[in-house]
């Protein structure tokens, strides 16, 4: 194998599969020919039969697997299923899970499961940290790079089945004709693999690409250019899924720019894209510059909205109201609109977490989100249940997350960042597997099964995200980020004459009394969003979580957590743990050396001394800026910053 982390978690045996006798499968589709080469390549158990059987179809994409010592019988309503069974029974092989007597039934969280890329056309990637985009604009449709068929495989070995493949900052000239030919081509590649192919669209598009006088969604030419760009797209891409859409959000243009409403601007788009059964994922990640508080808005527009969306519409929804923070409150969104389907938004790149530098494991950080319960009826009516239709009959159900894949050899940059990309697969297709299931199984198939190697490595991905909480904004503080890039801390951040809401003195309002946000009555009253009673609990000071308490009160240095210590000797203490975990981390890394390739065992180990050197740097720079308020102490027993 290529220990340059090119082969993903896909190492299978690298020695010949069963042979062809061996596989009993009818029909010669691309993608039971791509079943049947995974197993002849890499397959080594018993007798494989694939059946279609019409039966299944309520599995969606799922099938079941049914074996004995001689033969294993994998049964789906249709093909794709067929391959997904098959990328089980070697995910077993390779885990080493006895594949006799196995009775399984998968079906799929979601219908749709889907990467947002946040390609460019020219080649860079909005907050990617794995190199240049994968597509190559400029080479397609002739060169075709063998990758884009390798990253086919990846995803369907874990059930993606859809992508967004350009920045939802869109360019018109996605929608250009020449550029819908490259998508073809790449939506060719895909198809057999199960993947369907959605755009990121600019809503100006008709004006800039059609010189239509405006781009307002009621105007009857706006209307016909889409409805003949739809047309043109669908007979290029038969299966095309349909629009991504950032509208009225960052300056983007949207409705609002002719006074209309997000319904009006979705269901526009909606209505071109019916007969051919797209969708639209409209995003409610908007936001623009205004006195109240950013968190609120997407409710506060979105609300009232409910009800009035074409039912090929669902609203993406970050999962926090901020902006994909270490740790956020759940987007009070989820849950409150009732007659509008609704998905999930998560990162992938590692925007706010240490980006291709730190190895922070995202899948507690999606489960977290995932179990919230909202309160919308009830106990139980978590975010899982609200998006995959349990709880709100949805037409269709779907879960996003934006991409950390780029053109780096190991296509995430940090190796260990696969283990996103692998962990929002899994949770996507099934979102109650445990973040330790999942680790489990990656590491393994990653690196190797040796205990020795996968339960500390477990245990370091597992504690990773609420490490990484510690060293950065620990107790609910946020989006105290360097402005831009967002990479390190930068705490005094006061964009005087720029925009408050972008700066970082406004989101933790450290002065002379305390820290953190007050989102309470006394404050911003976002806690109000919430149903109860967690408006009721986020209200309150005492019953307010610890690790949310600077996201939703303003807090006195003095104040007296629940172990004892003040807030300020508690703030001090969670940097110095993370910055002291980070170090676990490396010494744990360096006892590994014996049971994995040297390429990937030094990769890992350099990328470990950047994070344990960020952590520092975190700690010093808020203890120290937040010490001028303080003026309290640094405690004894923690290391001083320097
Ligand atoms: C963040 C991110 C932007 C991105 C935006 C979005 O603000 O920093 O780069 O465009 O989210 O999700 O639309």
């Amino acid at each position: 194998f290529a220990e340059d982390g090119s082969q993903l978690w896909l190492r299978f045996p690298a020695k010949n599969g069963i042979s062809a006798d061996q596989i009993i499968a009818k029909g010669n589709s691309t993608t039971l020919n791509i079943a049947r080469k995974e197993l002849s390549s890499h397959w080594q158990g018993q007798t494989v039969e694939l059946r279609t059987d019409k039966s299944l179809k309520n599995l969606k994409d799922g099938y079941t697997i049914k074996s004995n010592q001689n033969k294993i019988v994998i049964s789906a309503g249709k093909e794709i299923g067929l391959l997904y069974g098959v990328y089980h029974i070697l995910r077993l092989q390779q885990t080493n899970v006895s594949t006799v007597n196995l009775n399984i039934t998968e079906k799929p969280s979601y219908d749709v499961r889907i990467l947002n890329h946040w390609d460019n056309l020219d080649g860079t990637i909005e907050r990617g940290y794995a190199g240049h985009s994968l597509w190559k604009w400029e080479d397609l449709p002739n060169t075709i790079s063998p990758r884009y068929q390798e990253y086919a495989r990846a995803n369907a070995s874990i059930g993606i089945n859809s992508v967004v493949l350009n920045n939802v900052n869109a360019s018109p000239n996605m929608l250009r004709e020449d550029y819908l030919r490259k998508v073809k081509v790449l939506a060719d590649i895909f198809r057999p693999y199960g993947i369907k192919v959605y755009l990121s669209v600019n809503f100006s598009s008709p004006k800039v690409l059609r010189g239509t006088e405006n781009s307002d969604p009621l105007n009857k030419n706006v209307q016909k250019w889409w409805k003949e760009k739809a047309s043109e797209i669908y007979t290029l891409i038969p299966d095309f899924g349909g629009f991504l859409v950032k509208a009225n959000s960052e300056g983007q243009p949207g409705p609002q720019d002719y006074g209309r409403t997000h319904a009006d601007g979705a269901n526009m788009m909606a209505d071109v894209l019916k007969p051919y059964g797209g969708i639209v994922m409209w995003r409610a990640f908007v936001y623009s510059p205004s006195k109240d508080d950013r968190a609120k808005q997407a409710y506060l527009e979105f609300v009232p909205l409910d009800g009035k969306f074409r039912d090929n519409v669902i609203i993406q929804i970050k999962n926090g109201p901020v902006d994909f923070q270490p740790r956020e409150a759940f987007n009070p969104l989820f849950g409150a609109l009732r007659k509008t389907p609704e998905m999930v938004e998560f990162q992938i790149t590692q925007e706010y977490l240490g980006q291709a530098n730190h190895l922070v494991y995202l899948a507690p950080l999606f489960k977290e989100t995932l179990e919230s319960n909202t309160y919308s009826n009830g106990k139980g009516s978590t975010i899982a249940k609200i998006t995959d239709g349990t709880l709100r009959p949805a037409k269709m159900t779907a879960i996003s997350a934006v991409a950390n894949i780029g053109e780096d050899t190991n296509w995430t940059g940090h190796h260990f960042a696969q283990a996103n990309w692998y962990a929002f697969g899994r949770l996507a297709w099934n979102h109650e597997l445990t973040s330790d299931q999942i680790a489990d199984e990656w590491i393994k198939m990653t690196f190797t099964d040796n205990e020795k190697f996968v339960n500390p490595v477990k245990e370091m991905m597992l504690t990773s995200r609420e490490t990484a909480v510690d060293y950065m904004m620990p107790l609910g503080l946020h989006h105290i980020f360097a402005g831009g890039h967002h990479y390190g801390p930068e705490p005094w951040g006061d964009y005087k004459g720029g925009r408050p809401d972008w700066s970082p003195v406004y989101y933790h309002q450290a002065d002379k009394n305390g820290v953190g946000f007050d989102r309470t009555k006394t404050g911003s009253n976002a806690v109000s969003q919430y149903f109860p009673p967690l408006n009721e609990m986020y209200g309150n000071i005492e019953t307010c979580p610890e690790n949310l308490i600077l996201w939703s009160h303003h807090v006195p240095w003095q104040y007296k957590m629940k172990d004892g210590k003040t807030l300020w000797e508690e703030l001090c203490y969670k940097y110095d743990s993370g910055v002291h975990k980070v170090r676990d981390y490396q010494k744990l890394w360096d006892q590994m050396e014996p049971y994995i390739d040297r390429q990937r065992f030094d990769e890992v180990q350099s990328k470990l001394k950047i994070q344990s050197k960020d952590a520092v740097w975190w700690k010093d720079a808020c203890l120290l800026y937040f010490q001028t308020f303080s003026k309290m102490p640094i405690p004894y027993d923690i290391e001083r910053p320097v």
